[in-house]
């Protein structure tokens, strides 16, 4: 414990309470239907929920609070696979000693929350780690915040504050940035901005075409080309998802990302890479290091797995005072959680050719090959991905297929959430907690459920 109150008796507490949640939470180790008694109480208190929120919800989803490693348990008794774990967040599996603990560790401090301009220890050690983790990069600077949305909106800031007022951005089709006034604009989606003003000025070129390699540098040139050529260098920055999330897992070649940031360095646009879903789950802590990008990166954003948010920079960024700032900007449980997950990480065989996760994804598309070639033959016609970030196809891809399956497949123990749109993908977030009597399992019930409705 690096904070708040210490003593032998403390410590001693500590110790027993620590074992004693493992254990209770260990012995979530089952997919299993609901308990007769409580299915009623789940529909019930869904119900008065959706009154409450306004809306309904996809999935009977109300987690108990009680779950481990691949495991969670509704309140109505039944455990599942959560293979999307809280869309990104859990990559070390639920209930992992690192969480149980940092949240303990956290309730010894005299205070819940932290901000950037009156700091904490945790926050500092947090920065150290994060930026010792990127030292073949330029990136010099942490500045951290409470989600996705708001580290993007802090880069935005910066990349301005540097490029008045070259305000124009440029993003990529089919990315996805957050939803703050701003970010709405920058996600390509739409229907995420219905009825809104547009706040920001931003151009989208089409990302990596998996179905026409050959020429997918050149179609994103030719379109970056025409933007100057119609709106002058009005640019600061361009942003783009290396690994594009909310789409599927779209991603493209060290070459193609290479020819892209060749290009705004020459035009003196800097790059501002968004890894709020893909941090800390490919095969290099960052996907920028996976592709070997590190000479590139001018600000890189965070999320999800760190348990917090923020904003990576290099010291050409470093903006003013007085331009960012907050109140709320992270827990000390959140703090003590991601500086614990990234230690974890970097210290065990987890990235890397032959690495945890790398070996995890060979796992999954071995069994997805053996599915989509065997039993399910024409009812996959994609799967793929990057380390924990795997996603398939079933039957037509539509919609509405989509949804039913991925509804049939919560009913049968797993949960999932579908990415892109027409073809719509099902996605896995996967923790590293999955071993191998797990992924049978998995694929068991996977197999079933295809059969049942596609
Ligand atoms: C690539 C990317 N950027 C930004 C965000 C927004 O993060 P948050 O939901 O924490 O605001 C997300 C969330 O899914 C994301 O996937």
């Amino acid at each position: 414990m690096t904070i708040g109150v210490q003593s032998p008796e403390i410590q001693d507490h500590f110790n027993k309470l620590f074992s004693s949640i493992l254990m209770e939470q260990q012995k979530i180790d089952h997919v299993k239907t609901a308990d007769e008694d409580k299915k009623e109480l789940l529909t019930n208190k869904l119900k008065e929920y959706e009154q409450l929120k306004g809306r309904g919800f996809f999935y009977a989803f109300m987690a108990s609070g009680r779950g481990h490693g691949p495991f969670v348990e509704m309140i109505d008794g039944s455990i599942k696979y959560d293979l999307i774990n809280g869309i990104g967040v859990n990559l070390l599996g639920h209930s992992h000693p690192i969480y149980i603990k940092a949240n303990l560790e956290a309730a010894t401090s005299d205070t819940m929350m932290t901000g950037n301009l009156l700091s904490y220890q945790e926050p500092y050690e947090l920065s150290k780690v994060l930026l010792d983790s990127v030292k073949a990069s330029r990136l010099k600077h942490f500045w951290f915040s409470c989600s996705g949305s708001f580290s993007n909106d802090t880069a935005l800031k910066i990349l301005w504050q540097k490029k008045a007022p070259n305000y124009r951005l440029i993003a990529f089709q089919k990315s996805f940035a957050g939803r703050s006034i701003a970010m709405q604009d920058v996600t390509y989606n739409a229907a995420y901005r219905e009825g809104m003003p547009s706040s920001i000025q931003v151009d989208h070129v089409p990302h990596y075409n998996y179905k026409d390699p050959e020429n997918a540098l050149k179609n994103t040139i030719d379109a970056l080309d025409k933007l100057i050529e119609k709106n002058g260098n009005t640019y600061c920055a361009l942003t783009l998802e290396l690994i594009q999330g909310e789409a599927g897992f779209i991603f493209g070649t060290k070459e193609y990302y290479e020819g892209i940031f060749k290009w705004a360095k020459k035009h003196g646009i800097y790059i501002w890479v968004d890894e709020v879903q893909s941090f800390a789950r490919t095969h290099q802590m960052f996907a920028f290091q996976m592709f070997g990008l590190d000479e590139y990166v001018d600000i890189v954003t965070i999320g999800k797995v760190l348990q917090a948010a923020g904003t990576l920079y290099t010291e050409e960024l470093n903006p003013k005072p007085g331009l960012i700032a907050g109140t709320f900007n992270g827990s000390v449980a959140s703090m003590n959680a991601g500086k614990a997950t990234i230690r974890y990480l970097k210290d065990g065989n987890f990235y890397g050719e032959n690495g945890r996760i790398k070996n995890l994804e060979d796992k999954f598309k071995a069994q997805f090959k053996k599915l989509a070639e065997g039993s399910c033959k024409g009812k996959i016609p994609y799967y793929g991905g990057v380390g924990t970030m795997l996603s398939f196809e079933v039957g037509d891809a539509s919609n509405d297929t989509t949804n039913k399956f991925m509804k049939k497949l919560f009913d049968n123990g797993i949960i999932t959430f579908s990415a892109g749109k027409e073809p719509t993908r099902v996605r896995f977030l996967l923790s590293l907690a999955i071993l191998d009597e797990h992924i049978n399992e998995i694929f068991s019930i996977l197999e079933k459920t295809i059969l049942e409705v596609i």
